[in-house]
């Protein structure tokens, strides 16, 4: 496995000086940085200007709108099992990139059988499903991928992102996570909110094997303030914390999404979707609940039926059981059963 910085990443001196959400005094940083104050201040503008919210106050110093645990290459590895490691190709964390997916999307495959990983601090243009953008608040969250090497894309990807989300459910469990539910085909849920997303998106060489890259985002941590933000884009979001006793650390639940994930690929490359279908089924937050499925502008109701062996979603309508396949389909609860 080769991880990318000797710790991992490589975070402004100045942000894990604050990390701790503690006030610290402008002459404090400047002493431990050996800079001016005005550089010290000229580096809180820079962190501003990145997104991340830092209070000044008056004649006391500088802190963090909110303490954050920063992404650590030691602490998140620390969650891989022996198989795990072994699956593991590269580890990059990055403090800020475009998108994780859009990077990995751009570089080589791993080698068969091995994964190349990449999650960031910062993501700048996060992509989400359908063309939206997904927006993370600072240290509130976990933006990573996964870039694997398909050798029969036909047969794996139609359910792959279902065997996602039962090796997320799993990660967020193994992190005190309680009460998870899954929203066909890629939702992660709690209590109905919006918790994490996957996004799936593949570069396929022709006649070779395909590059698949899995990419998902999944709140830890939410502040009221972003998730105020978030939700003026219509969707109710959860967080991992809103399910746990006590706040998760973020490095276990990437650590343990990263493991989770490199197990589910080596079986469901073997055994294929079949092998996560009841799991699946029990995570299904939707069964037996009215909902309906918008395809090309037209929205069929009818009561959600769980989904068959492939992992396409079956619907009781008044014509009857129909079927659809992710890619082509949204589904959403019918209003007034949320
Ligand atoms: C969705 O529910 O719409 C899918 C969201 C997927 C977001 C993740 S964050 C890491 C990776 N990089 C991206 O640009 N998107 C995915």
């Amino acid at each position: 496995m080769v991880v990318s910085a000797p710790n991992g990443i490589e975070h402004p001196p100045l942000l894990v000086l604050l990390s701790d959400g503690e006030l610290h005094s402008g002459e404090w940083l400047a002493k431990e940085l050996a800079q001016t104050r005005a550089a010290v201040w000229k580096g809180v503008q820079r962190l501003r200007a990145t997104g991340i919210e830092v209070h000044a106050v008056a004649r006391r110093g500088y802190r963090l709108a909110n303490r954050v645990e920063l992404l650590d290459a030691r602490r998140i590895t620390a969650e891989l099992t022996e198989e795990g490691r072994a699956h593991l190709h590269g580890l990059e964390l990055r403090y800020e990139v475009d998108s994780t997916n859009t990077r990995l999307l751009a570089a080589a495959p791993p080698p068969p059988g091995t994964a190349d990983v990449c999650a960031s601090e910062l993501q700048h243009a996060g992509r989400g499903r359908l063309g939206r953008r997904w927006i993370a608040p600072f240290g509130g969250g976990i933006a990573m991928s996964l870039g694997w090497t398909c050798s029969d894309v036909v047969r794996t990807l139609p359910a792959l992102s279902l065997g996602v989300g039962v090796a997320v459910s799993r990660a967020l469990a193994r992190a005190g996570a309680q009460g998870i539910t899954l929203k066909w085909p890629n939702d992660i849920w709690f209590r109905d909110r919006k918790l994490g997303g996957v996004l799936i998106e593949l570069r396929a060489e022709s006649g070779g094997p395909a590059h698949v890259v899995i990419g998902v985002g999944i709140n830890v941590s939410l502040p009221a303030q972003a998730r105020r933000e978030i939700e003026a884009g219509g969707a109710a979001v959860a967080a991992a914390a809103d399910a746990c006793a006590a706040p998760p650390s973020r490095n276990a639940v990437a650590g343990a999404i990263l493991d989770e994930l490199l197990s589910m690929l080596v079986r469901y490359e073997r055994l294929g979707f079949s092998a996560f279908r009841d799991e699946w089924t029990t995570l299904d937050g939707l069964r037996d609940r009215p909902a309906e499925v918008t395809v090309g502008g037209t929205t069929i109701r009818g009561v959600a039926r769980g989904v068959d062996s492939d992992g396409a979603l079956l619907l009781e309508t008044r014509d009857g059981l129909q079927r659809f396949v992710s890619g082509e389909a949204s589904l959403r609860l019918s209003a007034g059963d949320a």
